[in-house]
Formats: structure tokens, C-alpha cells, sequence
């Protein structure tokens, strides 16, 4: 059994332009330890697929499927039951700190009260623990510093106490959604270092949504690629980069010229993604797809196993892309 097991989730949004089907039946499994890495273009569905999971969803929005987190199935949990799985299993970080520390309290408060909260411990207790963990993401000073408010550390610094206040309980699974963007190429690498270090350490899965091919190259040991809200490639990063099967993963490689360069970003592929309130009624990447032929624009091409134990959604077979 795999520590998160996704099937067919479907998340759609009610708008007054009609339904927006955002995520359109994605499934994909995160074992314990392991690095999954998300990418694909903006507006994909990477961020509402690990939403529907948090149940972060927006208002408007509903999301179907299965989701099973430790062979339980959470998907549309009741909030009570969801925060503290949220608290103590899960945990999330965002591209912007501020999204989960609260500018008016002293960081030690914050993090305090977390443990004083869902662990029970005390507040001397809750302070050590506290104070060992932004040791463990490399905070200097960490004594001196946990009493400072969250202005008072620069944006890198800032990031890590988020980090530590999102594995303060300990989580098995971290979801971190575009956590180095806003962050210049040296942090950046620092803190994807700090995140591997601090798997080793504690055993977390980590779920990690980036534009950056050169952070999933370095890090994930599995990636799914998302266009239009569905699944167009899904298997072993290597094989992904060094051989990518579908045309839509090769338009993401295509202008990397090494794919170990940290910083490496997105190609831009000629075209604009799908309106989403209006998508091709084939694949969803056919109207920019230089392979494409005419059944592409009648059928949404099913994910299907290759040879090499990957998974593509393509009517094309491999070698006709040529
Ligand atoms: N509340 C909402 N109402 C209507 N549509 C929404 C809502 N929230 C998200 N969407 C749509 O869902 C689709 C998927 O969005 P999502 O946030 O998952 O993209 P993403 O892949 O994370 O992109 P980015 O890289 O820009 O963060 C987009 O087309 C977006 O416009
Ligand atoms: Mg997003």
C-alpha cells in the first residue's frame, strides 16, 4: 500500500461562464520516502489536485474521485476530521511564507502553540522543540531568533521557518507548491538541499509542484505531467528526461540545454494552453501539438502503460514522433 494513493480525481468549478473541469480524472501514488514532482504548464491543475486533497478547494468548487492517505480515504473529509490530519500527517508549504505564518506574532509563539496544541507538550517543552527545529532547517541563532517576529528574517529565512513550522509534528507527507519560485537560483538550491537533508532525517514523502524542470530533475525520483488537467506522462524522472515519449513532456524538455542546470525553467511551447471552460473536445494538447493527426482531434487518448513501465496518454505510438 503507497502512503497516497490518488484515483480518477475530478475537480470542477461552478462559474458564470459554466463549469470549469480543472482536474480531469488524475491518478498517481506517492510511496513512503519517495519525491514525487508535479509539473506542467500554468493552469494545469497542479495546484487545485494537492487543494482537493488539503480540502482547500475554493468555494465554488467540488472535487470527485478517490483520495487515501495511509489506506483511508480523505477526499471530502468533514473539517474537523480533515485538520488534524492537516496538523499532524500532512503538510503543506507555498511559495509565499506568509500564506501559513501570521505576520503579528513572534515566531516562537507560532510555532509553540502548534505543539502545544496537537502534541499536548508543555510551553518549556514546546519552546526546546521549537528551537531544535529551526536548528534543523539551519537557522543560525536559533536561540536568539525564535523570539523574532516573521518580518525580521529575509525571504529565504522566512521560507525555512515555514518549512519548520509545516514538519514541526513530524508529517509523513509534505506538499510543497512552488516552494523555491519567488526565491533567487542560490536560495532556491539551498532550500531544495534543506528539503532532501530533512527527508533523509525524518522520512517525510514530499510532494513537490514546480515550473523548475532542473529541481525536479534534482530531486524526484517520479514525475507527472499535467496539461489541461489530465495525466500526459507519469513515470521514472530519469526516463521522463532522457526519454520522453510524449510530445507535450519533449516540448517541455526541448529548450533546456542541460537538464542539470539549476534554474532550468519551463520551455515555451508555441500556442496558449486550453480555455479551460471550453477545451478541445480530443486532446487536450493537439491544437499545439506538431504530431497530431486527425484522430487526436476526436479522442482523449487514455493513459496507457508502455513497455518501460511509464504511463502516457498518446494516440501516437513512441516511435512515430520522430
Ligand atoms: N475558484 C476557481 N473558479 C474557477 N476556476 C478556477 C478556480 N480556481 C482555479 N480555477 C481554474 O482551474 C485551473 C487549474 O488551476 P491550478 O491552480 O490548479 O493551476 P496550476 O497548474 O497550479 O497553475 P500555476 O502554475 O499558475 O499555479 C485553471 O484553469 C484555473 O483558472
Ligand atoms: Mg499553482
Amino acid at each position: 500500500m503507497s502512503l497516497l494513493e490518488v484515483e480518477n480525481l475530478r475537480v470542477s468549478f461552478e462559474t458564470l461562464d459554466g463549469v470549469v473541469n480543472a482536474v480531469n480524472g488524475v491518478s498517481f501514488s506517492v510511496e513512503a520516502g519517495e519525491t514525487l514532482g508535479i509539473v506542467g504548464e500554468s493552469g494545469s491543475g497542479k495546484s487545485q489536485t494537492v487543494f482537493a486533497l488539503m480540502g482547500l478547494l475554493a468555494q465554488n468548487g467540488r472535487a470527485s474521485g478517490s483520495i487515501r492517505y495511509d489506506g483511508r480515504e480523505i477526499l471530502n473529509l468533514p473539517e474537523s476530521e480533515l485538520n488534524r490530519i492537516r496538523a499532524e500527517q500532512i503538510a503543506m508549504i507555498f511559495q509565499d511564507p506568509m500564506t501559513s505564518l501570521n505576520p503579528y506574532l513572534r515566531v516562537s509563539r507560532q510555532l509553540t502553540e502548534v505543539l502545544m496544541h496537537h502534541k499536548g507538550m508543555s510551553r518549556k517543552d514546546a519552546l526546546e522543540e521549537s528551537i531544535r527545529m529551526l536548528d534543523a532547517v539551519r537557522i543560525p541563532e536559533a536561540r536568539n531568533r525564535v523570539h523574532l517576529y516573521p518580518h525580521e528574517f529575509s525571504g529565504g529565512m522566512r521560507q525555512r521557518v515555514m518549512i519548520a513550522m509545516a514538519l514541526l509534528c513530524r508529517p509523513k507527507l509534505l506538499i510543497a507548491d512552488e516552494p523555491t519560485t519567488a526565491l533567487d537560483v542560490t536560495v532556491q538550491a539551498q532550500i531544495m538541499d534543506l528539503l532532501k537533508d530533512l527527508q533523509q532525517e525524518f522520512g517525510t514523502s514530499i510532494l513537490l509542484i514546480t515550473h523548475d524542470l532542473g529541481v525536479i530533475a534534482g530531486s524526484c525520483s517520479n514525475m507527472l505531467v499535467l496539461y489541461g488537467g489530465r495525466v500526459m506522462e507519469y513515470g521514472n524522472t530519469d526516463d521522463l528526461f532522457y526519454r520522453p515519449s510524449h510530445p507535450y513532456t519533449r516540448g517541455l524538455l526541448h529548450a533546456i540545454p542541460r537538464i542539470d542546470h539549476a534554474g532550468a525553467q519551463l520551455a515555451t511551447i508555441p500556442g496558449n494552453p486550453p480555455n479551460m471552460l471550453r477545451p478541445p473536445p480530443g486532446c487536450p494538447f493537439e491544437p499545439r501539438c506538431n504530431y497530431a493527426i486527425d484522430a487526436c482531434r476526436r479522442q482523449i487518448p487514455e493513459l496507457q502503460q508502455t513497455g518501460d513501465g511509464r504511463l502516457r496518454a498518446c494516440l501516437r505510438a513512441p516511435e512515430e514522433l520522430q
